[in-house]
């Protein structure tokens, strides 16, 4: 046996690191990786936080060379290479930046020839950052803290357990075992193959060899869970829900959906989960940053996403769970079995799931009803053109090295614009049935690989009807124009006689040098004398780069109006001329129905972007202001459907930030808003709960939480009589209603101590994760600053049981829920800037992100406050200073907003002969019936 020497070059300055030094050479192929791990008994007692390791790795070089690259972040380790023969010495030397160790061997390794490298070492658990291989805690029911150990790898953390060539490409098979105490359960990606007893009362397991997978996807649990086992997926594949004990009730939901909902992408597939892994655990983890992750066969979840109760957990949290399991079931296929070849590529992993969550599970028996391909509409499509709408939008497609760059492309344009793309190319360019076909030929031809989008096209082209594509353009240049740059288009819509012009432009928010960008548009188009309104979704002309207008010629000879991009199918937005505008509004009045929900929805979120890129010098400025908007909105009087109101509550949600719910014109527009509301509101009474009515259930939280908000007497009122039996006669409150009655309870309390105390110690009582999560949300609402500091101070305060995964959460309760909200947050970060600091490490985004939701002057002040506190940091003093220099902009900005709500209001009354806003019921059915009158 040789001697390997173990240098750690620790004195890296980051600036002599170049890009490509975080990515390894593709000289190294390893094929198997074998990985034994000890947890001792003490890390279950809290008494330790080390685990040791050894791992081999079979590989074969692709080139002659001397040089081993691989990642690792743990320590001691000692590396021992042979061949079939003979060790070869090797010499290493550690980045700890890039978190490579290139390993330098005496002889060159020769292509050919089979290698193993042995390496040992030990490591450190994580305790707070919830990656890599890390320590989770929960306490039990008799107050005892149980601790369990758990993994979370992608997308660079791997190396954490085991050092490895961390990259997703690098695919390998893997046999692990796992030495733990005798008593625990420990769950790996496949079947536990066999178990010996070791000394000092230790349970070695050791797993069946995976199939050929990245290191990504490998995960493994050792805890005191146990599982429920419902319907095999196929016979001899089984499916288990697993976690704490004392929330064995809440897996019924999650067993029941997991079969059919991996069934359903079989059949789209066509391929079967079990060909490549032997079982499905999905495990419930305690303490858990990610919302779910697809580890192959041991899927993992947030608590919220898996476990559902009954008689408490409400309808929306019902809907993220399916969508949740479904997402992560997705990737088995769509990231796990084909593999983006490097994060670049993130879209064409979690484009897919994010695109078949809904999908694939609108196709499954339980969700039927669901409506589950609008949702997809507004919640996906709808907040990708938001987020792809800045001059710094990220492309689909774009470079990343280093952690921060890959964790960076983890976010809304890889997961939504990446879905709305897929369901572009389905509903305008191939149709339902080619796509299914391009798909399954892509998944076959790179199964097991890792792919580029240029894999994806080529199996797509195949299968695309060359009448959908424009004239002598491919399936590829069409598609690189959507993944190569950022952004999207309005197409302005004008008629000039019979005729109809459309015209591309790129929709930016605010002003910008790359505007002139141009893209290939698929237009649909439904005019109002068409039979078969809406449903034809396949493309009907181009617009191109270079042809960026079309001439519909003579469209509108027999029709008053014309609406494009049906269901909104296509990614881009509308833009009507004034005229065309009226008319749809005209229909809006007249027969709403006339005009598909989606496009309804599009219509309304479309005019409040139009008119907040118009206000920011972005799109349009010279047209586009919020009085347009609100002449849209005026149609909703009699609008009851559920996606029209989600639309429109998105942009009240962003006007009323920037005027205030309090202010004047606040008060002005909640009043409009509510009149517009009175039907709605009808349709979901307190007392009608109808749990099994998915969409009606969802419809009514939103709607009465607004309601409510907007401050509707009756609403309050049932909102206050329905939290005070809870808290006199210990009433449940019905489970959709929970947001809505604990949120405005505390709002609009007569006594907050007493409440407030109330629905703390009901969540000291609890023990289930979406309680928890509603309880801390009704805290939030409440207007009393102490009492809001002091939950503050409760993120950071161990004794309070906050999770660490919570943080973001409750401090977003708090300060987008009020003036008062901010305010106690931006005093709170001045009076405890030392403690909060060192207990949570982005400060620094805490207070950018809040000053977002300033919008009067003497909230500038407490920015002026926490900038001159001594003990802050130079680094967020700045922040501060920028952030009260965009808060000052804002609320300049926001008086331009304040005075279209005020003439349009001013103009509203004035045609209702002064009809007075009220916030009583009678003075609304009043007004209702002048804005009808007015209207016509
Ligand atoms: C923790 O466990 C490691 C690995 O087994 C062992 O080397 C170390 O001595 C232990 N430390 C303590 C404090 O028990
Ligand atoms: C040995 O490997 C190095 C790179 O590590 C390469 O440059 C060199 O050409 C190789 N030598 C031989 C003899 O193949
Ligand atoms: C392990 O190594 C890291 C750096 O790679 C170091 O920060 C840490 O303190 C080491 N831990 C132990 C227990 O030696
Ligand atoms: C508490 O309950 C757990 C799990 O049932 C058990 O393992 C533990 O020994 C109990 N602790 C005490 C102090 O009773
Ligand atoms: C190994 O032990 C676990 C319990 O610790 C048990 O569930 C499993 O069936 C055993 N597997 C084999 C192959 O013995
Ligand atoms: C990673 O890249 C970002 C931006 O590209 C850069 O700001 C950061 O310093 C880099 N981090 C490291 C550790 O190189
Ligand atoms: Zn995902």
């Amino acid at each position: 046996m040789g001697v390997s020497r173990h240098l750690l070059l620790i004195l890296i300055s980051v600036s002599l690191v170049h890009s490509e030094d975080f990515r390894l050479p593709e000289t190294v192929s390893p094929s198997k990786y074998v990985v034994d791990l000890l947890i001792p008994h003490e890390v279950f007692t809290g008494d330790n936080t080390t685990f040791e390791g050894e791992v081999t790795m079979t590989f074969t070089v692709t080139e002659s060379t001397s040089q081993i690259k691989l990642h690792q972040r743990v320590n001691g380790t000692r590396y021992t290479l042979f061949n079939e023969d003979e060790e070869i010495s090797v010499t290493n030397e550690y980045n700890s930046v890039t978190e490579i160790d290139t390993l330098s061997t005496a002889t060159n390794l020769t292509t050919g020839v089979s290698y193993n490298l042995r390496t040992t070492y030990y490591a450190t658990f994580e305790s707070t950052a919830m990656k890599g291989f890390y320590i989770s805690t929960y306490k039990q029911e008799n107050g005892t803290i149980a601790y369990l150990v758990t993994t979370q790898f992608q997308p660079t953390s791997a190396r954490h357990a085991f050092p490895c060539l961390d990259e997703p490409q690098y695919k390998a098979t893997f046999v692990i075992s796992l030495t733990y105490p005798d008593g625990l359960t420990a769950l790996g990606n496949t079947n536990i193959k066999s178990n010996t007893t070791v000394d000092g009362g230790y349970i070695k397991s050791t797993y069946e060899e995976t199939t050929t997978m990245s290191t990504y996807l490998i995960a493994f649990i050792i805890s005191e869970f146990t599982c429920t086992e419902g319907d095999t997926i196929a016979s001899g594949v089984p499916h288990r829900v697993c976690s704490r004990d004392e929330e064995v009730n809440e897996r019924k939901f999650a067993v029941e959906i997991g079969p059919p909902l991996l069934r359903s992408l079989e059949s789209i597939t066509g391929i079967k989960f079990g060909e490549y892994m032997p079982k499905m655990d999905q495990v419930a983890i305690p303490d858990f940053s990610a919302g779910a992750m697809e580890n192959w066969g041991l899927v993992t979840y947030r608590e919220t996403g898996l476990l559902y109760n009954e008689e408490d957990t409400s309808s929306n949290y019902k809907k993220n769970l399916a969508l949740v399991v479904a997402h992560e079931f997705t990737h088995m296929w769509f990231g796990n079995l084909v593999t983006c070849k490097w994060w670049d590529y993130t879209f064409l992993n979690e484009g897919f799931a994010r695109f078949y969550q809904y999908f694939a599970a609108a196709t499954t028996q339980q969700f039927l009803d669901w409506q589950l391909e609008k949702h997809f509409v507004v919640e996906q499509v709808h907040t990708a053109l938001l987020a792809d709408s800045t001059a710094t939008a990220q492309e689909l497609t774009s470079k990343c090295a280093n952690s921060t760059e890959v964790s960076a492309k983890f976010g809304t344009i890889s997961y939504n614009k990446g879905a709305s793309i897929f369901r572009m190319i389905e509903t305008n360019i191939l149709g339902p049935i080619n796509f299914v076909y391009g798909i399954r030929d892509y998944l076959s031809l790179n199964q097991l690989t890792g792919t580029e989008p240029q894999d994806l096209w080529t199996s797509l082209a195949k299968f695309v009807p060359a009448s959908n594509l424009p004239a002598s353009t491919t399936l590829e240049a069409v598609l690189e124009n959507w993944v190569e740059y950022n952004g999207h288009p309005v197409v302005k819509v004008s008629v000039n006689g019979n005729d109809v012009d459309l015209t591309q432009e790129r929709f930016l928010l605010s002003s910008a040098t790359n505007s002139e960008r141009a893209y290939y548009v698929p237009i649909t188009y439904t005019l109002s004398n068409d039979t078969s309104k809406f449903s034809n979704t396949t493309v009907k002309e181009w617009l191109t780069p270079k042809e960026k207008s079309v001439l519909l010629e003579g469209a509108l000879s027999n029709s008053d109006w014309i609406i494009l991009n049906n269901r909104q199918s296509g990614y881009y937005r509308v833009d009507y001329d004034d005229t065309l505008r009226t008319n749809i509004i005209s229909q809006l009045h007249s027969n709403h129905l006339a005009i598909d929900v989606l496009n309804r929805a599009q219509i309304i979120s479309d005019s409040y972007n139009f008119a907040r890129a118009g206000r920011n010098g972005g799109y349009a400025p010279e047209k586009w202001n919020f009085q347009k908007v609100f002449h849209v909105l005026t149609y909703l009087h009699h609008e009851v459907d559920y996606f029209p109101w989600y639309a429109t509550i998105i942009g009240n949600n962003y006007l009323l930030t920037r005027i205030g719910y309090d202010s004047e014109e606040g008060k002005l527009f909640t009043s409009f808003m509510l009149t517009l509301m009175k039907e709605v509101y009808n349709t979901v009474p307190f007392e009608t709960l109808d749990p099994n009515n998915q969409v009606y259930s969802m419809k009514q939280a939103l709607i009465l939480s607004k309601v409510c908000q907007y401050g509707e007497e009756t609403c309050i009122s049932y909102a206050k009589n329905i939290f005070a039996e809870y808290r006199e006669n210990g009433t449940k409150v019905p489970k959709d209603l929970k947001t809505t009655v604990y949120c405005n309870a505390l709002r609009y309390s007569d006594d907050i101590n007493r409440d407030y105390e109330f629905l703390w110690e009901k969540y000291t009582e609890t023990d289930l994760s979406t309680e928890i999560i509603t309880i801390y949300q009704g805290l939030g609402c409440s207007q009393d600053i102490t009492l809001l500091k002091q939950l503050l101070g409760q993120t950071i305060d161990e004794t309070a049981g906050i999770r660490t995964q919570d943080f973001a959460n409750v401090w977003s309760y708090v300060y987008t829920s009020s003036k008062n909200g901010t305010n106690a947050a931006l005093e709170y970060i001045t009076e405890n800037y030392v403690e909060l600091n060192d207990a949570y490490d982005s400060v620094g985004s805490l207070i950018s992100t809040i000053a977002g939701y300033i919008y009067d002057e003497d909230q500038l002040e407490k920015l002026d406050v926490l900038a001159n506190n001594e003990k802050i940091s130079d680094a967020h003093k700045t922040i501060v200073n920028n952030a009260k220099k965009s808060a000052t902009e804002t609320i300049q900005w926001a008086k331009n907003l304040k005075e279209d709500v005020v003439t349009f209001l001013k103009e509203y009354e004035g045609e209702n002969g002064g009809a007075k806003m009220s916030k009583s019921s009678f003075a609304i059915v009043a007004v209702l019936l002048l804005l009808q009158k007015w209207l016509f």
